[in-house]
């Protein structure tokens, strides 16, 4: 008989968890103004609200933080990440940032001025947040097919060339640089191939633009181009990844995600220019060069994590996982953007309650119905988030209204997974009951969705 595929590793240390009961819930999120964010992480059973700083560290990441070194200035921990970094994504400059938006505030001081262009695929809400606040434009270029959820692709988060062309051309004297995430969050999870990634560097050459990727998730978009691009079926994910940034003029990194971290983020670059004026900004804004808000602790531990994060057979444990979820939820029919995605699951909250109104924050209802049901929290990815228009302040409604299943790296088992799907499905059971959905009563006016405060309708 064959074996079944199995995690490809063992648990030394747990955490409890808390059980509740729908009073206790029903309580709990209308005390947070029913905004999953305000709730206290004990009041919560399976946490899927990210799966950024929430993974589990080894037993190498755990030593390598006993040899950090605190020196404020050329620890041996900043060298050891230096090198890693060098080694595995080849390039010869880095600074270190707190977190991933930390490395775009840093970077895009440097690059972004107001009424630029940047062109790229589904911009990452700090991420737009950034350029927005910069008083230029995120100009999403990814493919259409993205946002229908029922249509399988291999690389859903792919960008449209002939979309990014056009940018070139029609904003050339705008655009500093375009810019490339993987995977690509805001679609799904979803993949780009690095046919495209090839694409979009010769493209970036002919119109002389250099190319940044955002690569919170570029281990899990290696391990689909390995599993899923012909001719990368027998390159190692380090292989694979060493090509995807040989691509690439710039990095910002929140290493919170592939990096199997905690904390920490980082800029890298090939330009000694760039990296020279953004040093600047990273001694104002989050350090001296050689820790950037980062201990010597965290900086050992991300280090370790860049390899173990690029290794296959964790990938394969981490992104199976995730299509197990997907796999149960076809059994019970419940919709979500096809196929599963690197790092979670979203569903499609159009299509589950279609009898809520748009304005009435369709997938946000979905994400408390789920949390009443099970103490599950997952994210809205949808009207709230989109926020207002930067010009109009009209509400920006955007195609896929989606809650996103984020599964923490080496954190639940499958019987956790399996709980989520049940829960799901009594929700979907019961979705025609579900008619109204909620009202903002207060709001930030950028980046609302994590302080946002809401009431039934
Ligand atoms: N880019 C992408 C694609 C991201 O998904 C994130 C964070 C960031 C940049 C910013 O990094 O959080 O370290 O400052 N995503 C988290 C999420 C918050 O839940 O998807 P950060």
């Amino acid at each position: 008989m064959e074996l079944p595929f199995s995690e490809s590793y063992r648990i030394k240390m747990v955490e409890p968890l808390r059980r509740s009961t729908r009073a206790e819930r029903e309580k709990w999120i209308k005390e947070a103004h029913y905004n999953l964010f305000n709730l206290r992480s004990e009041q919560v059973f399976i946490d899927l609200l990210t799966d950024s700083g929430t993974g589990a560290m080894s037993d190498r990441q755990w030593s390598a933080m006993m040899l950090g070194d605190e020196s404020y200035a050329g620890a041996s921990s900043y060298y050891n990440l230096k090198a890693a970094i060098k080694t595995i994504l080849g390039f010869d400059y880095f600074l270190p940032t707190h977190q991933g938006r930390a490395a775009e505030n840093v970077l895009f001081s440097v690059l972004i001025k107001e009424d630029d262009i940047i062109p790229g695929n589904s911009h990452f809400d700090t991420t737009k947040g950034h350029i927005e606040y910069r008083k230029a434009v995120a100009l999403d270029c990814t493919i259409s097919e993205a946002a229908n959820t029922q249509m399988e692709l291999p690389f859903k988060g792919n960008m449209c060339l002939t979309k990014l062309e056009k940018a070139l051309t029609e904003h050339h004297e705008k655009i500093p640089f375009v810019l490339v995430t993987v995977t690509n969050n805001t679609a799904g999870g979803q993949p780009v191939s690095m046919e495209c990634i090839r694409g979009v560097r010769a493209l970036a050459e002919k119109y002389k633009k250099p190319v940044i990727f955002d690569s919170a998730r570029f281990a899990e978009n290696a391990y689909f181009i390995k599993t899923r691009e012909k001719g990368f079926e027998n390159k190692s994910i380090k292989e694979i990844v060493a090509e995807m940034y040989s691509y690439a003029d710039a990095m910002t990194m929140s290493s919170k995600k592939d990096a199997i971290v905690n904390i920490g983020g980082f800029i890298a670059t090939r330009h000694k220019e760039w990296f020279d004026k953004a040093s600047v900004y990273n001694i104002m804004f989050e350090g001296f060069v050689t820790y950037g808000g980062m201990s010597g602790r965290d900086m050992n531990a991300l280090a370790v994590g860049l390899d173990e994060g690029t290794e296959f057979d964790y990938l394969e444990t981490r992104i199976k996982q995730v299509a197990y979820l997907g796999e149960l939820l076809d059994g019970y029919g419940i919709p979500y953007q096809r196929p599963a995605g690197g790092h979670a699951i979203f569903i499609d909250a159009k299509k589950v309650l279609t009898n809520v109104p748009r304005e009435e924050f369709l997938a946000q209802t979905l994400g408390i119905e789920l949390y009443l049901e099970a103490g599950i929290r997952g994210v809205e990815i949808g009207a709230i988030l989109a926020d207002r228009d930067p010009v109009t302040r009209k509400n920006r409604y955007p195609e896929l209204e989606l809650l996103r299943l984020a599964i923490p790296r080496r954190c639940y088992t499958d019987n956790h997974i399996a709980v989520v799907a049940a829960a799901l499905k009594n929700v979907f059971d019961r979705r025609e009951s579900i008619t109204s959905g909620y009202k903002i009563v207060h709001e930030a006016p950028i980046m609302r969705h994590f302080t946002v405060e809401l009431a039934k309708v």
